[in-house]
């Protein structure tokens, strides 16, 4: 397999911590850890598989630390990447925006003609609305450590299983 990113900013505890278990899952070398924060576009672009961690901050925004890659991000041709997302969120304290991040990022992402892989049902999850909900599935891997924090690790290795065949 060819080398994959694994991006996410490596200041933040839980995004980190779950970055942390998709690496230990994948078990292999060939996943490389980059720093959301000092990431370039020229490194994002060497990479033809991608994993990023996209938490939702403020209500159903971006965290800040994609702030400032995101112009560039809207500007690449991602034609032939495939890319997954991982993000978290709080289905009990944010009903209304749960894991609206993951949503706003699969759209930067596919209009830039990536594809995005790594969908994920969302049985299991109480929410009232996500823009990462699409019919049944999340536009990536859902994780609420606030309220069920202890199925993390089962989801995700259930997810770099899938993540290994969608990446193949
Ligand atoms: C001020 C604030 C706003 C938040 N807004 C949302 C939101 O709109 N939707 C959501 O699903 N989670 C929201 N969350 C929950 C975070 O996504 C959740 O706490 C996550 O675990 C943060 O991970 P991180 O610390 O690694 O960034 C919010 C949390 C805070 C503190």
């Amino acid at each position: 397999m060819n080398k994959i990113a694994l991006i996410y900013s490596f200041n933040t505890k839980k995004t980190g911590k779950i970055a942390a278990q998709i690496k230990e899952a994948f078990d292999d070398d060939s996943l490389e850890m980059l720093n959301a924060e000092e990431i370039t576009e020229k490194l994002f672009l060497s990479y033809d598989r991608i994993i990023m961690g996209v938490a939702t901050w403020f209500d159903g925004e971006l965290p800040n630390y994609w702030d400032e890659f995101l112009p560039a991000l809207e500007d690449l041709d991602l034609t032939g990447k495939r890319i997954a997302l991982f993000g978290l969120g709080d289905q009990k304290g944010y009903p209304e925006n749960f894991l609206d991040g993951v949503g706003i990022m699969a759209s930067i992402l596919e209009d830039r003609g990536a594809v995005l892989v790594g969908f994920t049902s969302a049985e299991g999850y109480e929410f009232e609305s996500s823009r990462a909900l699409r019919e049944n599935r999340f536009t990536g891997l859902a994780i609420d450590y606030e309220n069920q924090g202890s199925m993390n690790k089962q989801r995700v290795a259930a997810w770099v299983e899938q993540l290994k065949k969608e990446f193949a």
